[in-house]
Parts: C-alpha cells; sequence; structure tokens
C-alpha cells in the first residue's frame, strides 16, 4: 500500500489550452467549479500554452496574446487571484522534465487507444500523429503531479487522461518511492454543451461557442441565430428538446426550469422565440457581473502581469521541491542537489 501523503489544506488544478479566448463551453465544462471550490482547495489554474503547441505549433505568436485574454476570462468568471494561483505551464520547465520520466513506462499503446485522443486525432494513423500530440496526457499527469493536487475538476472527456494521470502516478509510487497523491477528477454537474449549430461540441474551430466576454447585444445575437428543432415550423408544433441546443443550454444554466420547458416545448405550448427569451435573460444576468469584472481588471491592466508573474513564481517553487524529491526517489540526486560548482 503506498501511503497517503498528508497537507494541510488539499490542492486542486486544472487548466486550459491557450488556444483562443473561453466560452460557456469552458465554463460549464469545468470553470464554474474551480471558482465555486476555489476557498475550499488549494486552487491552482494553469494556462495550459505548451499543450496548445500540441495542435499549433506553427502559430506560436498568437499563444502570448491568448494568455492575457484567458487570465482575463478567468477573472472576469471569478477565479480570485487571492485564493488562486494562476500559472503559465512553460515557465514551470520542471513539468517538462517530469513529463520525460513518465514518458518512459508509458505504451505507445495506451495513448493510442486513448478515447479523446483518438478523437480529437480524428483517427488518424500512427503515421500521421506528432509525437507531442500522442503524449499530451503523459505532460498533463506532469501538471497535476508537479505540484501534487488530488482534486481535478474537468469535463467529462478528460476522464481517460485522469486515469491514465492515475495510473502513471500508481507506477512511479511504486517503482521508485511514494512521491505523488493519486488525484480524482470532479466532474461538472452541467451536461457538455452543444454548440449554437447544433454540433454536438462548443468548440471555437468549429465557430460556434458563446464566448464569455459577450456583450449584451452579441449574447442576444447569438441566441437568436442558434438553430432549435428544424421539425418546428409553427410554434405550437410539438418540439423536440432532446435535439435542441437551446433546451441544452437551459439543462445547464436553468436546471430549476428545465422540466418546465422541456414539457412546454413537447406539448407545443411554448414558442422558440419565447424559449430563447427566457434564456438570454438568465443567460445574460449570469454574465452581467463578469462583465463588471472584466471592466475592473481591464482598467487594471498591470495587475493581470502581477497576478501572472507571482502565481507562476508560487507554482516554480512547489516545483522545485517536487522535483528534489522525484529525483532523489529516483536515485538521480547528484552530488550536492545537482550542483556542479
Ligand atoms: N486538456 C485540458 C483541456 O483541454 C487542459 C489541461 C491541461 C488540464 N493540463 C491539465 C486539465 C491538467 C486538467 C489538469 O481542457
Amino acid at each position: 500500500m503506498n501511503q497517503i501523503i498528508p497537507f494541510s489544506k488539499e490542492r486542486m488544478l486544472s487548466g486550459d489550452r491557450v488556444t483562443g479566448k473561453l466560452h460557456l463551453g469552458h465554463y460549464a465544462g469545468s470553470l464554474h467549479n474551480r471558482v465555486k471550490l476555489q476557498s475550499r482547495y488549494d486552487t491552482l489554474v494553469m494556462l495550459a500554452d505548451v499543450q496548445a503547441l500540441t495542435t499549433h505549433f506553427d502559430h506560436p505568436e498568437n499563444i502570448s496574446r491568448h494568455l492575457r485574454e484567458i487570465t482575463l476570462d478567468y477573472l472576469a468568471a471569478g477565479v480570485d487571484p487571492n485564493e488562486s494561483t494562476i500559472f503559465i505551464q512553460s515557465m514551470v520547465p520542471e513539468i517538462a522534465e517530469l513529463t520525460v520520466f513518465f514518458s518512459m513506462f508509458v505504451t505507445v499503446n495506451s495513448l493510442r487507444h486513448n478515447p479523446t485522443i483518438k478523437a480529437e486525432s480524428g483517427n488518424r494513423s500512427l503515421g500521421e500523429l506528432y509525437y507531442g500530440f500522442l503524449g499530451y496526457p503523459v505532460s498533463q499527469t506532469s501538471d497535476i503531479a508537479f505540484c501534487k493536487a488530488t482534486v481535478i475538476p474537468v469535463g467529462e472527456d478528460q476522464l481517460p487522461h485522469l486515469e491514465l494521470t492515475r495510473k502513471l502516478i500508481r507506477r512511479f509510487n511504486e517503482l521508485y518511492r511514494p512521491v505523488f497523491p493519486e488525484p480524482q477528477a470532479i466532474i461538472s454537474e452541467m451536461p457538455r454543451l452543444v454548440g449554437t449549430d447544433g454540433n454536438a461540441k462548443m468548440s471555437k474551430s468549429l465557430g460556434n461557442t458563446i464566448p464569455l466576454d459577450c456583450t449584451e447585444e452579441e449574447l442576444a445575437f447569438k441566441i437568436r441565430k442558434a438553430v432549435t428543432d428544424p421539425a418546428r415550423v409553427h410554434k405550437d408544433d410539438p418540439g423536440h428538446p432532446e435535439i435542441c441546443p437551446i433546451f441544452s443550454y437551459h439543462q445547464a444554466f436553468r436546471s430549476q426550469e428545465a422540466d418546465k420547458i422541456q414539457e412546454a416545448c413537447q406539448m407545443g405550448s411554448i414558442g422558440c422565440t419565447m424559449c430563447k427569451r427566457c434564456l438570454f435573460k438568465d443567460l445574460n444576468l449570469m454574465l452581467e457581473p463578469m462583465r463588471e469584472r472584466r471592466a475592473m481588471y481591464t482598467r487594471r491592466s498591470d495587475d493581470i502581469e502581477d497576478i501572472l508573474k507571482t502565481g507562476t513564481r508560487r507554482a516554480q517553487e512547489l516545483a522545485k521541491e517536487t522535483l528534489g524529491e522525484v529525483r532523489e526517489a529516483m536515485g538521480l540526486d547528484y552530488f550536492n542537489h545537482n550542483q556542479v560548482n
């Protein structure tokens, strides 16, 4: 049995690829949980710029712009820099170092058969897959391990990665010495958001998102343009909420009202216009405080840099400490803490 490593406060970590500003899909997936739980745990929020490179290595110039944008999204969504450590993945090189160590005992097959990797790679053959992309679940293991996080709020698509993380951590602890605690996923209670076009995934690359920073007018426009049940031509035609993106948003953001909406739609007693209006009203109410916080932080742009620097410094300290233990456990602590002078 591996010994459980005690903490005064358990540590929570999750992150986002730095590929573009955040949208309601991110919020429903894990961001709302991070905000909700940030005072209960010692919270780290990671800007996954290295992971973004696995798919965007040919346009690295976009990453620094998105770093600021996403940090603002976090702060607007309610991530409190006094409660949470926001940091930049590439500035903690120990994460990459740890990835090399974990990669020694992960098989290519387990990565290739990972269902999320499969879906994201469009079932491309091994001959067309990049090493870094195939291996990003290993890098994600290091994101979690370097700070010994045990609580990982994620969307359901990340579960295979977390399973691998647990496996690799267990294996490391067995092979060398118990250094890492086993993490648990906290899965969002909100359903995965479909896109405004009805596509199964809300995603920037599909152009079907509702961004967290949208104005009232943009929100109204996005909702007005969103597809609904195509079988409903007249407003009293019976609807099929199970295939309607608008209904899925009711379920995610107005769960108390969702049963009523479902029934009214199925009976044809509420039309799409009215149904969309109800959704707009509540979503707008949810986004309003985010707009206020965004405006406040936008006025204090120096603060954003300070928040990132302070957070990254803390992550670097944790990483140095953990990697010291890792090297010692693996017998790689030559000389005096690897100092040659
Ligand atoms: N892959 C995650 C996503 O796309 C982002 C991420 C990177 C992450 N490292 C992580 C999530 C570590 C949880 C823990 O959403």
